[in-house]
């Protein structure tokens, strides 16, 4: 018998609150895994901008829920478009606050994040349990990142339970808080060990889904294999060796939907792999739009992202002198570190009309952007998938990458081998250098000055399929695979 019933768990979903690309894998993923049959629901944090934006909502439970002082409210509403619905953790007290998911506005972390997270655990595990009175029990709990690692924990105590798969996005965040935050959160006393949340005298929410889970995932085979060395595992190396034969990891796709040149909504001219010659004009507006010299020859190249040391910006910065010595221009949109930002502003200011940036979220930009620009540069030191990459590909900006992560998994480098056979679909950097990464770029400079090996890179990367059916399938098959493990461990 197949896993039919899937609870979700995640702390943001687009279009509902997004910080990064988990909100675009919780909306597509459940979508997903719907087409293939399945009753998948999600849980996900009240926050006060999700509650703004949804219409009326229903209420379906109210219950205790430690360390909350005030009962829990369980609200539903559907994902947007969807007849999959969302489960809303209603505790004003934690998510019921003007800011970010994580962040208050000051930029800092929330002080009672610990708190927040292990209430949105509790109800998770409360429906786990099929606790709240509402006749629905899943087979499986998936939960997402340290925000649902708890969750992972909590069920593992019980005898009889549903299975749980927990999926790590970013290894790098942890869930990290100070030994005392334990006694506040009213935990089994047990979970506190070496073998489970204590962390070099910290606790971790993270190591809870780590520890626990009958099977782990992440969003890539190359990161898979990366967090189990020193470089990569942020100190946790280990124990994903412990369990390596319980780690697996699954590409994330793209949402097509959402992501297609030929029918996007927010870009000036759309087009698709065999009338590329109209791409130019999504060039020549973004060039309007940003101030920059109009002018079609000139190779654009964009970047997205969070402004953080994980996306290698810096490296970009490094290299920005050198590469400027030759004709090309620079579009940037992203948020996140001031000192990043307070950078990119010098740069911009030094080189006017050939570098600009916005800083913001903007999702009509990042469209245009990957619509306008000819390269997509993404030199992450890490990236346990990456999407943007996987969006540029399908609009024919010709990603130029840092081989790691999801990143290695998405581009083929173009090589005389590569280019001869037709399967090259962009640049690849081996160290995250910023002279390695100018020559990553010299080659695609000196690819763009040949208009034809640049127009069948362009369509080869176009052509390439990172759509969720197939990833969708892996994880359907990985929900199996994780609940005969999850019955064979049972008592009796
Ligand atoms: P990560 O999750 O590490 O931030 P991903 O590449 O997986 O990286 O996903 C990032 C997602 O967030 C993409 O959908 C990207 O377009 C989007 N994004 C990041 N920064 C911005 C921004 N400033 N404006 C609009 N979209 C952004
Ligand atoms: C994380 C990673 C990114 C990945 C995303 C969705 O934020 O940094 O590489 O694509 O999660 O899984």
């Amino acid at each position: 018998m197949s896993v039919n019933k899937i609870l979700f768990v995640t702390s943001e979903i687009h279009p509902l609150i997004k910080t990064g690309g988990l909100a675009d894998v919780s909306a597509s993923l459940p979508k997903a895994i719907k087409a293939l049959r399945r009753d998948i629901r999600i849980l996900l944090p009240a926050y006060r901008s999700v509650l703004a934006s949804i219409g009326p909502v229903q209420e379906i439970a109210t219950f205790t829920c430690p360390p909350a002082s005030e009962p829990v409210r369980l609200l539903e509403t559907h994902l947007p478009g969807t007849s999959i619905k969302i489960w809303l953790v209603h505790s004003p007290a934690h998510f019921d606050r003007d800011g970010g998911p994580y962040l208050g506005p000051d930029g800092h972390d929330w002080p009672d994040n610990a708190e927040r997270f292990t209430v949105f655990s509790r109800v998770a595990e409360t429906l786990g349990m099929d606790q709240a009175g509402l006749s629905w029990r899943p087979e499986l709990v998936h939960c997402n990142d340290w925000q649902g690692g708890l969750a992972v924990a909590l069920l593992s105590r019980h005898a009889v339970r549903p299975a749980t798969l927990f999926t790590i996005h970013n290894l790098a965040y942890q869930g990290l808080f100070p030994a005392e935050t334990f006694h506040r959160l009213e935990l089994p006393p047990d979970l506190w060990s070496m073998h489970g949340l204590e962390y070099y005298g910290q606790i971790s929410f993270i190591k809870g889904g780590i520890a626990y889970a009958d099977m782990i995932s992440t969003v890539s085979p190359q990161y898979a294999q990366e967090i189990c060395t020193p470089e990569f595992g942020c100190g946790l190396e280990n124990l994903l060796r412990h369990r390596s034969d319980r780690l697996v990891g699954i590409l994330n796709g793209a949402d097509y939907k959402e992501w297609n040149p030929a029918k996007d909504p927010l870009i000036h001219q759309r087009y698709n792999a065999f009338s590329l010659h109209k791409k130019p004009a999504n060039k020549t507006a973004l060039q309007q739009h940003f101030g920059l010299t109009v002018d079609d020859t000139v190779p654009l190249v964009g970047m997205i992202g969070r402004l953080a040391e994980q996306k290698g910006f810096d490296l970009m910065l490094d290299a920005l002198p050198q590469l400027l010595r030759q004709p090309v221009q620079l579009i940037v949109l992203g948020s996140g570190s001031r000192q990043l930002e307070e950078q990119l502003r010098q740069a911009v200011a030094t080189y006017p009309g050939r570098v600009a940036a916005h800083f913001g979220y903007s999702e009509a930009l990042a469209h245009q952007i990957e619509a306008g620009a000819d390269i997509f540069l993404m030199p992450s030191r890490y990236e346990p998938c990456g999407l943007n990459q996987i969006y540029s590909l399908r609009y024919g900006t010709v990603p130029v990458v840092h081989r790691t992560g999801g990143l290695a998994n998405t581009v083929v480098d173009a090589t005389d081998e590569t280019l001869r056979r037709g399967s090259a679909t962009g640049f690849i950097f081996d160290e995250p250098t910023p002279a390695a990464l100018l020559a990553a770029l010299d080659r695609a400079l000196a690819c763009h000055r040949q208009p034809r090996a640049w127009k069948r890179l362009a369509y080869v990367g176009m052509q390439q399929e990172f759509g969720w059916r197939q990833s969708a399938h892996q994880y359907a098959e990985l929900y199996q695979r994780t609940a005969a493990l999850a019955t064979a461990r049972k008592p009796g």
